[in-house]
């Protein structure tokens, strides 16, 4: 039998979760669509400051930055960044400074995009943010900012796009030994794993927790939300290997282990499409579930195309993580 659980002791380890997240049955929908059996995993439960996904990664990083005394955290992304968000809410949580390079890098210029949602919430979480024009590299610009504070004296931290570092993809390694630990105790078996792929760090994670725990990644398929699919894979392998080198230095992650999907990406990143509109809607009017217009909307339209288009049978089990980001419902009023 394999094993459901991955010795992560000997990393650094800040606790901001809460214990495992439940996975739900959505009864009303799976008998409305009419095909596959639809399950959810509930990260967006993970509640520290307005909850999702970037907390199991957080939970890693801020660990090493505390293990190295640093007293500041950096980190970068697009304007309504739910990793940046979460980023300063674990900082707050933790007493540390809390800096934000976010680019306006989402061509979306009204009010509730550039003031409301995660924006606000980066204000109130006591964040200072670093507001950079479209086309500039966010990541030169923290590491300068760094080396900055740290001429005045400050011990900085500085975490990459999405958290998704090798130290922060382990987060996601625990949450595949999670889901397989739910599975085995609950006897329900997932022939699918349905997830967005942003900065990969999720995907990456959790294909080398699999890989770990001897299941077979190429049950999970990602949604790309942020780069086409060949960009997306070549940067979810790297993470996913460099991540598993952690884990066990002999453990390797296969091309073939990496399975994206495009067809939902759109215009691009932060770019509202019809499916996820649609998606958002159909998900909250039968489930009252709600997820958020930049991930996992795209990534759930993609689900319902495939349950839809019969490319899961219908006596399969299909398992969607909710990765939270509900405050850019807010920035994304306009869109709907
Ligand atoms: C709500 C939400 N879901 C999914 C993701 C994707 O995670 P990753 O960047 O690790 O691919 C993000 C990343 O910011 C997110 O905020």
């Amino acid at each position: 039998m394999n094993p459901t659980s991955l010795d992560l002791s000997m990393f650094p380890r800040y606790a901001l979760l809460e214990g495992p997240t439940p996975i739900q049955h959505l009864s009303r929908l799976s008998t409305q669509l009419g095909g596959a059996t639809i399950y959810v995993k509930r990260d967006d439960l993970n509640g520290l400051g307005g909850g999702g996904n970037k907390l199991r990664k957080l939970e890693f990083l801020m660990g090493e930055a505390l293990a190295r005394g640093a007293d500041t955290i950096i980190t970068v992304g697009a304007r309504q960044s739910n990793h940046a968000r979460l980023t300063a809410a674990a900082a707050a949580r933790a007493g540390l400074q809390c800096e934000l390079v976010l680019t306006r890098a989402v061509p979306r210029f009204d009010a509730e995009y550039l003031e409301n949602g995660n924006i606000l919430l980066d204000d109130l979480l006591a964040a200072h943010v670093h507001d950079l024009p479209a086309g500039t590299d966010a990541l030169p610009f923290a590491e300068a900012r760094a080396d900055t504070l740290r001429s005045q004296g400050r011990n900085v931290y500085v975490c990459p796009l999405g958290g998704s570092s090798p130290v922060g993809c382990l987060g996601y390694a625990e949450g595949a030994a999670e889901i397989a630990a739910q599975s085995r105790a609950s006897g329900i078996a997932f022939d699918h794993i349905v997830m967005p792929n942003g900065s990969g760090g999720m995907h990456a994670g959790f294909v080398a927790g699999m890989k770990a725990l001897g299941l077979n990644p190429p049950s999970v398929t990602a949604f790309a939300v942020y780069a086409g699919a060949e960009k997306a894979h070549a940067t979810t392998l790297d993470k996913a290997n460099h991540t598993a080198c952690l884990i066990d230095a002999s453990l390797r992650v296969e091309a073939g282990d990496i399975v994206i999907d495009e067809s939902q990406l759109g215009d691009g990143y932060g770019l509202p499409t019809d499916a996820m509109r649609a998606a958002v809607r159909l998900l909250a009017s039968t489930e009252g579930l709600l997820i958020d217009p930049v991930y996992g909307g795209k990534a759930f339209a993609g689900l319902l195309e495939n349950v839809r288009s019969g490319r899961y049978g219908a006596h399969e089990n299909v398992l969607f993580v909710m990765t939270g980001g509900l405050p850019g419902l807010y920035a994304y009023r306009s869109a709907f």
